[in-house]
């Protein structure tokens, strides 16, 4: 089923929260920012479109607007801004918005709302709720009621019930009843509950063996991740010995990898599992590259080849991959969104037709997939690493074979410390990088003229936007005593910027 709510970023922190809790509640979204709504839009019709929370004020110059495309006269689906999307839809509709200085609520706050009104079904007239704003709607646009009050106007509705706008968050737990209200929305809104792992699981090996058949071979590119070893497990019962996974040493691995992997695919229940062993391949065409893309597009051509032989060594007439919503979105492969980045598996034209079963999922939806699967904790738990690997964290130098060998070793340190640490848990994904910015450090008495390394850590649930995460101080001095220990070392910088600007990854 597509997916049926919308929720545009403003750039709120609590963004991400209004996803998992509407998932909480049996309904899937896609999150986007405003300037890739138009083109999703083109594609999708959803039922229910939430305007996020923001930093900005509707008045800033250069606050972000609303799509062209996006309807808010309720007539093609229930629209409900929260916070800044309250007041982007009031200044849009003709109303007034001001910041007026007694207005200004911050934290926990007590609203007077309309229980009669559905959006407050069975919530309290006199509620706790979570604010964090500056502007206040100070005049509604016409036809507009308010039902909520606080200091100023905290709520307001459409006479038709399509329109709707609450200037607190109901997505944070401190507003005491924020889930309910969420629910009201979906009710009026008439989504249905779909979000139910069991029934995915069933939906997806339906949907690949009404496209395969019942005798064509697929063949699976595994990479030992969360995303390819759910699939495999997915696929393995319904395609048996006609799934065959391939899996390629690039040599851009980590320490063990290939080790891990092997473990993986067992516990995903497949019979065939096939390793190529190309790492010479890899490092040929790629060691003397040192632009990121152009990386990427080397590793994409040999990636590509290698699957090409497979296919037709096992003469399969299908290749299946992990690819999520999120790579298609960040390949720009969303209408015209803009090209990120080239991911390895991503847009490929094969000469064989590609499945991508996960293709609407988000990563914390394949990792409850996993868990329902009974797939191990260090499958489900599993941090993310790109298919083209350490080839990536070679940064702004040459991939030889050695700086190849530095990074694995140093993030096989970093990660061990992490883990001694006990601090792996609060981590999304741990990036460390080999910097070719050569700079003077003193080894010993002799001055050194060394590489440095980036140590990068960050915390997100769906990679979309990441937040930098501060090590505790001990885990900094340890990190950089045991990195330097190396020859050419002779610096550590710890990177805590979050994306957008960067992204998660330095190339
Ligand atoms: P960025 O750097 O774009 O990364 O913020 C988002 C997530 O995607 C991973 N990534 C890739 N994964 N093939 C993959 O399988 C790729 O080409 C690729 N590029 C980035 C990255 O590690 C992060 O988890």
């Amino acid at each position: 089923m597509d997916v049926q709510i919308l929720i545009v970023d403003y750039g709120s922190q609590y963004t991400l929260v209004i996803g998992r809790t509407l998932r909480e509640l049996g309904v899937r979204s896609v999150i986007l920012p405003p300037k890739k709504v138009d083109e999703w839009l083109k594609n999708n019709t959803p039922k229910a479109v939430i305007l996020s929370g923001s930093n900005w004020s509707v008045h800033d110059e250069g606050a972000p607007g609303l799509p062209n495309s996006l309807d808010i006269t309720g007539k093609k689906y229930s629209v409900l801004g929260i916070c800044y999307g309250m007041q982007l839809l009031a200044y849009k509709l003709g109303g007034k918005v001001e910041r007026p200085l007694a207005h200004r609520e911050y934290g926990p706050a007590t609203v007077k709302l309309n229980a009669k009104h559905p959006l407050f079904n069975g919530v309290k007239e006199k509620t706790e709720v979570w604010a964090s704003h500056g502007d206040t709607v100070t005049t509604l646009p016409k036809d507009f009621v308010s039902i909520g009050t606080s200091s100023g106007i905290a709520a307001m509705s459409s006479k038709t019930n399509r329109v709707l706008g609450i200037q607190f968050h109901p997505e944070v737990v401190d507003t005491k009843e924020g889930k309910k209200i969420l629910q009201n929305f979906i009710t009026l809104s008439n989504c249905e509950k779909d979000w139910n792992p069991a029934n995915l699981i069933q939906q997806i090996q339906k949907e690949v063996i009404n496209i395969v058949g019942k005798e064509k071979k697929v063949i699976l590119g595994v990479s030992g991740g969360v995303d390819s070893t759910t699939l495999a497990r997915i696929l393995a019962p319904v395609l048996k010995d006609r799934l065959i996974c391939v899996a390629i040493d690039t040599g851009g691995l980590r320490k063990d990898e290939l080790k891990e992997l092997k473990e993986n695919t067992k516990s995903a229940k497949v019979k065939k599992l096939v390793i190529i062993s190309a790492s010479k391949e890899f490092t040929k065409n790629i060691s003397t590259t040192v632009d990121g893309e152009e990386k990427r597009a080397k590793f994409r051509n040999v990636y590509k080849r290698i699957f090409e032989e497979q296919i037709k060594k096992y003469n399969a007439k299908f290749i299946a991959q992990g690819t999520l919503a999120t790579d298609i979105i960040e390949s720009g492969k969303i209408g015209k969104s803009a090209m990120i980045k080239t991911h390895h598996n991503v847009g490929l034209s094969w000469k064989v037709e590609d499945l991508h079963p996960l293709r609407n999922l988000f990563k914390y939806e394949v990792r409850e997939l996993a868990r329902v699967l009974k797939l191990p904790k260090a499958v489900y738990e599993r941090n993310p690493f790109p298919g083209p690997g350490l080839y990536l964290r070679v940064v702004g130098t040459p991939v030889s074979k050695e700086n190849i060998e530095l990074v694995r070793e140093a993030d096989k340190t970093v990660n061990d410390i992490l883990k001694k640490h006990n601090v792996a848990k609060n981590i999304s994904q741990l990036i460390v990088a080999l910097l070719g910015i050569n700079s003077v450090g003193v080894k010993g008495d002799e001055r050194v003229y060394g590489h440095s390394l980036a140590i990068r850590a960050v915390q997100t649930s769906d990679f979309m936007t990441v937040k930098g995460y501060y090590f505790p101080e001990e885990v900094v001095n340890e990190i950089t005593n045991a990195l330097t220990k190396h020859k050419n070392i002779v610096r550590v910088f710890f990177d805590f910027t979050p994306k957008p600007p960067a992204t998660t990854e330095f190339e």
